[in-house]
């Protein structure tokens, strides 16, 4: 029996200046089963890094509600949230957000380290993650010494660290060439498949896109299923 980890019903997010209100979710529906892979795709500007914000914990939807991996971040206080972050969720945007003065097993180990304390266990964790992206020989370079692919490796490794219930990866490819964005691709599916997590991925990429095996597409505030 499939699970959904991912409930959504109705989510709103309008954000408001003083020269008018922006109506950008208008009511999003949204189930998930466990180790399901999903793709939205979507004009820019449609929303979709705001609706990813939210199911991250990141931000608040002005209405509706959202369940991830049993949380209600509608009413879930601040310190649940920061631990919601930290446990149930990775993060994978389009730009990777390294530190620069760590290397990439530092980079890698950190939200291990942050939420165990145990720098051992964490560079345990974070050293084979990064041997399966295929940065082995890389894991004493700062960010600067990598190029945009492997860094983007880098950061998936950092987003699996924690075995989150669920990947939500913003665009991971957007910033990388063809050759890169291939192998960035290719590791965040495979990773994803064998361990078990369920993965959303927003893309402009139609090959990314179609790939997932449930496809949608973010429009005029609403998600429809393709
Ligand atoms: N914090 C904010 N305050 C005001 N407007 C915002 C904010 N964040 C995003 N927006 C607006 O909401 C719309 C959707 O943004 P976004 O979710 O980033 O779109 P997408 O990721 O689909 O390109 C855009 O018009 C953007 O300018
Ligand atoms: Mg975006």
């Amino acid at each position: 029996m499939s699970e959904d980890v991912i409930v959504c019903g109705g989510v709103r997010k309008v954000f408001r200046s003083e020269a008018e209100d922006l109506q950008i979710l208008r009511g999003v529906d949204l189930r998930l089963e466990r180790g399901a892979c999903a793709s939205i795709t979507g004009p820019s500007g449609c929303g979709k890094s705001t609706f990813l914000s939210i199911l991250g914990g990141l931000d608040r939807p002005s209405g509706g509600d959202v369940s991830v991996g049993g949380v209600d971040l509608v009413r879930a206080g601040d310190d649940e949230l920061s631990a919601f972050r930290a446990r149930v969720v990775g993060f994978v945007f389009q730009f990777h957000y390294l530190l620069k003065d760590f290397t990439a097993l530092e980079n890698a180990m950190l939200p291990a380290y942050m939420l165990t304390g145990d720098r051992k266990a964490a560079i345990d964790k974070a050293r084979p993650l990064l041997e399966a992206v295929g940065l082995g020989d890389r894991l004493s370079h700062v960010p600067a010494k990598l190029s945009g692919g492997e860094r983007q490796r880098v950061a998936i490794a950092r987003a699996l660290v924690n075995d989150p219930e669920i990947v939500l990866a913003d665009e991971p490819t957007g910033n990388l060439d063809r050759a890169s964005a291939g192998a960035v691709e290719d590791l965040l599916f495979d990773l994803a498949a064998s361990h078990g997590t369920t993965l959303l991925v927003v893309t402009h990429d139609p090959g990314m896109a179609g790939r997932a095996s449930r496809r949608f597409v973010l429009r005029d505030g609403e998600l429809v299923e393709s």
